[in-house]
């Protein structure tokens, strides 16, 4: 996929708001701070798309990014969505707003038909925590395709990295399954993730 344009389309919390036109949508979850903004803007080369802070909660509602693209010798554009979810798993936020940022975002991902598959991103430096193997099994109950990422890649050397793939995928219990490893500072990852997207927008 060659992406040609990124552009910020809108935030919602209830299905009314979601974008009116519909579109396949590609998901980012993961715990806050883990770098779902970053690779939005990574993949994308659109620098500030998504807000990106050292703060965690940085995204509190679920945002939408109009993305112009163009597969190799289709004709036809494939416009897609990203969506960028809030993170989970963050204490400040408190229970009473963990409670709510669960029923919007489930309702969302329970009903949103245009999900072609949902990205789940663990910091490669961490193994993964329980709210991250919750999330997973939620996902994979719920039927949603997952392609797991291993994000913050030029953080460690390269052995630490695949010995933290392979820590990724025993806590997950998925050993057959591919985990991607990404950085957003050097974009490492950015090719074979566009080749998962154009695989989804052709079929
Ligand atoms: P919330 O919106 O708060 O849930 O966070 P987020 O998951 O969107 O994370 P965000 O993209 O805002 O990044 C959090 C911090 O990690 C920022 O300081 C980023 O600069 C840093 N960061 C993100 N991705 C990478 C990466 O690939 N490499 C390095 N070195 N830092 C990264
Ligand atoms: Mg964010």
């Amino acid at each position: 996929v060659i992406i040609t344009q990124g552009k910020y389309l809108a935030s919602a919390v209830k299905p009314e708001q979601y974008p009116e036109l519909q579109r396949k949508e590609v998901v980012f979850i993961g715990r806050s701070n883990v770098g779902k903004s970053s690779l939005i803007n990574s993949l994308t080369r659109v620098r500030n798309l998504a807000r990106v802070s050292s703060q965690p909660g940085k995204t509190q509602t679920i945002n939408f990014y109009e993305i112009g693209a163009k597969i190799q010798d289709v004709p036809e554009r494939q416009d897609f969505y990203l969506v960028d979810l809030p993170g989970y798993g963050y204490a400040k936020t408190g229970a009473e707003r963990r409670k709510i940022w669960s029923r919007f975002i489930n309702e969302y991902l329970l009903t949103s038909p245009n999900i072609q598959f949902v990205c789940q991103l663990i910091d490669i430096r961490h193994e993964p925590m329980a709210s991250d193997v919750e999330m997973f099994k939620w996902l994979v109950e719920n039927n949603l395709p997952v392609l797991v990422i291993a994000t913050k890649a030029d953080k460690v050397s390269k052995n630490a990295a695949a010995k933290s793939i392979a820590a990724i995928k025993r806590k997950l219990g998925v050993q057959e399954m591919d985990v991607l490893p990404y950085s957003s500072v050097k974009n490492q990852g950015r090719d074979e993730l566009l080749e998962v997207i154009a695989g989804c927008l052709t079929d």
